[in-house]
């Protein structure tokens, strides 16, 4: 078995971190996502993995490279424009080369991995496979229709859902999925939908089967869900300490400290995770942050927060809650006077203050 990992799109909703890094790079409990799916992949024993990229593919290479690291091949898959899921697939019908295979969207994240998934498709003999799970604003998402246990309608996105069961981003599929996406027609939205390339199974005679996700998962769109994932891995974090923690400062619950971080006269609460060579002094690091390589925080107070490699945030006496900082950022008080905000922020950012 194969598998396929989509890592083009541009993180529209994401903007402006993904003005200047792909999405699927963005790290929660400081590991990209992209990474989670790599190892979900190599876990369940698939070793050739093809990745399709877009604009970002640079930048994606340069983080994953041929996948030595996983013990695993990468081959890339270059996608001339992002034209729909299906359409990510329609090109990788060479690499795919008759085998049956996971594709999997590489903004999404799935606590259990691909395992069972993989066992349960390789035994059902089916031709596809789906993950569905029950969420509030199914309207967001690809949504199924089920009628006594098996999938009788697939819709992307739909006004009116026809239930709360939404489409995970991890499929199965043996190679009957080329006909399907060979034959369906571009949406409204100009894509090639996955969930008609389906939808074109279930109609001709294929089976697809489907299953109820077990544990969590998130599909990483925007801020808050970034957050929120955040917020899922570090509860699953082991503790470790490779830093320097003075005895002034006070560490509570599931904490782990890269090489070369010092903690001086902080308080950290956990779950919180703090890479290699960060400064903390005088804080307050709260539960569920992800404090990046190099970032130095001063007499400030952080918490529910992901903050990427190399910024600070110095001297701001109150708590910054809720927020994504990308990398080599600033926040600081200053007693320049007069005394008002000076902000350099890019484009579609967003600052709010008290
Ligand atoms: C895509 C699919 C959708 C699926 C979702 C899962 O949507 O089109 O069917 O439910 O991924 O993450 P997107 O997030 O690309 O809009």
């Amino acid at each position: 078995m194969k598998a396929l990992i989509l890592s083009g799109g541009k993180g529209t909703r994401l903007r402006p971190i993904t003005h200047t890094a792909a999405k699927q790079l963005i790290p929660v409990a400081n590991k990209p996502i992209l990474f989670y799916a790599i190892e979900a992949m190599k876990d369940a024993g698939i070793t050739d993995i093809g990745i399709v990229v877009g604009e970002t593919h640079a930048e994606v290479r340069a983080a994953v490279g041929n996948g030595e690291k996983w013990g695993v091949n990468i081959t890339y898959i270059p996608q001339e424009a992002p034209l729909g899921l299906a359409h990510a697939v329609k090109i990788s019908e060479e690499f795919m080369n008759g085998e049956p295979f996971v594709m999997y969207l590489g903004d999404n994240l799935i606590r259990d991995g691909v395992t069972s998934l993989k066992e349960c498709f390789e035994k059902s003999g089916a031709n596809a496979q789906i993950l569905l799970a029950h969420v509030p604003n199914p309207q967001n998402f690809g949504v199924a229709e089920l009628n006594e246990g098996r999938v009788v309608r697939l819709v992307e996105k739909p006004i009116d859902p026809p239930s709360d069961l939404a489409l995970v981003g991890v499929y199965m599929f043996d190679s009957s999925v080329f006909e399907a996406v060979n034959s369906i027609q571009p949406s409204v939205r100009s894509e090639l939908e996955i969930t008609d390339a389906i939808q074109y199974l279930i109609e001709n005679g294929f089976r697809v089967e489907s299953k109820i996700v077990d544990g969590w998962w998130k599909d990483t769109g925007k801020v808050e869900d970034m957050l929120e994932a955040n917020r899922l891995v570090l509860d699953g974090m082991a503790p470790e300490n490779f830093g320097e923690v003075d005895s002034e400062s006070e560490i509570h619950g599931r904490v782990s400290i890269g090489k070369g971080s010092k903690i001086i006269g902080s308080n950290i609460r956990g779950p919180v995770i703090i890479g290699e060579n960060c400064v903390i002094e005088n804080s307050f690091i709260g539960p569920y942050s992800s404090i990046n390589d190099r970032v130095i925080i001063r007499a400030s107070e952080v918490e529910h927060s992901i903050i990427l490699e190399d910024s600070k945030v110095l001297d701001i006496g109150s708590r910054m809650a809720d927020s994504l900082v990308g990398k080599n950022v600033k926040i600081c008080k200053t007693l320049k006077k007069p005394q008002a905000y000076r902000i350099m922020v890019g484009d579609n950012s967003e600052v709010s203050v008290f």
